[in-house]
């Protein structure tokens, strides 16, 4: 099962494969700010520390919401992110 781990807790929850990250952070009333909940809104931007290597890339949409968003390098939405392997991760600066 994949790990995640939040950087500002330091806290790492196991996270059933294929699971969107926005359900788990909602149902586990986890430390991570939504917003619109499909992507448009940027509020969810964050930034993968380490792990996420088997993550998909940006897609077009996303790409366009993380550039209004934030200037952090690398960044994702975390209501369009779903969770497939380990990683950290932290909000970016929005
Ligand atoms: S909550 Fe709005 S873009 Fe993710």
């Amino acid at each position: 099962m994949p790990k995640i781990t939040f950087a500002v807790t330091g806290e790492t929850h196991e996270v059933p494969m294929g699971t969107r990250f926005i359900d788990f952070c909602q149902e586990n009333d986890l430390p991570h700010d939504f917003g619109c909940t499909v992507g448009s809104c940027g509020t969810c931007a964050l930034v993968v520390t380490e792990g996420g290597a088997d993550l998909p890339p940006v897609g077009d949409e996303e790409s366009e919401t993380v550039e209004m968003a934030t200037a952090d390098e690398g960044a994702r939405l975390g209501c369009l992110l779903v969770v497939n392997c380990d990683m950290t991760i932290k909000p970016a600066e929005v």
